[in-house]
């Protein structure tokens, strides 16, 4: 049986006193019998919300948006994935489409950030996702099937287990569009298809999320879908209250 897991993208917001107060909203009512929940706020919050985290009760985990494909060494602006860990982080994106698409983040770099968290114990999080006009063109599968192949191929079964798969369509993020939970669905199934031809322990287990404007009032239909393992969410993490409701949906 998977895990529901809900997972908080706070990309590039906040401040030291906001950050700190949503942190601890959250961590006031947080739930968690059923499903994980992990904030993942800026780097230079990720020390700030770490301690928070440790000197609370809660069961909410770190994680952060993005990381080095280096191990250590002169690579001026870059965070390496020791140094997350270090702080107390257990999970990772990679290949969001805002890296993909607004820092020409090609599949191969995904695959060696892939492992670069997995070289520290780090969860990655993979986001695949097709834009508006594949989707129009009827790319989607094309497209999604082989940025998930890739990583597969590249990193082997073995670093797949434990992993998560978001499926994140370019056009639902940020825009208030959602895909439908058939939609969303459809994409999920043909995910773990795919996973299948590495193995079905692998597809069985793997945790499948959708992100693309997930809202208090979207997340049930969307968590009621056979396919789908919980949620990655961007606006609607920065508001405690949205946030904590769709974690609430996700526990059921
Ligand atoms: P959104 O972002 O919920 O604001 O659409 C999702 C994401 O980019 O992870």
């Amino acid at each position: 049986m998977r895990r529901n897991v809900v997972i908080g993208n706070w990309k590039m917001n906040g401040s030291v006193a906001s950050v700190t107060t949503l942190v601890k909203k959250i961590i006031a009512r947080g739930f968690g019998e059923k499903a994980d929940c992990f904030l993942c706020p800026s780097f230079v919050h990720v020390k700030l919300v770490s301690d928070i985290l440790n000197n609370s009760s809660s069961n909410i985990e770190l994680g952060a948006q993005d990381l080095s494909e280096q191990i250590e060494g002169a690579f001026t602006g870059e965070v390496s994935g020791e140094m997350l860990s270090d702080l107390g982080a257990g999970l990772v994106l990679v290949g969001h489409s805002e890296r993909r698409q607004r820092f020409d983040e090609k599949n191969y770099l995904v695959a060696e950030k892939y492992k670069a968290a997995r070289a520290v114990g780090l969860i990655p999080v993979l986001c695949v996702g097709e834009t508006q006009i594949e989707r129009e063109n009827g790319e989607t599968e094309k497209v999604v099937g082989q940025q998930l192949r890739v990583i597969v191929e590249e990193c082997g079964s073995e670093l797949m287990k434990g992993s998560i798969v978001a499926y994140e369509p370019i056009w639902a993020i940020g825009t208030g569009l959602t895909a439908t939970p058939e939609q969303a669905q459809a994409v999920h199934g043909f995910l773990r298809e795919t996973l299948s031809e590495c193995s079905s322990a692998l597809a069985d287990e793997t945790r499948l999320i959708y992100g693309g404007s997930v809202k208090a009032d979207n997340a049930t239909q969307l968590f009621e879908q056979r396919d789908i393992d919980g949620a990655l969410i961007g606006g609607a993490s920065l508001d405690a209250e949205q946030f904590l409701s769709i974690w609430e949906s996700a526990e059921r």
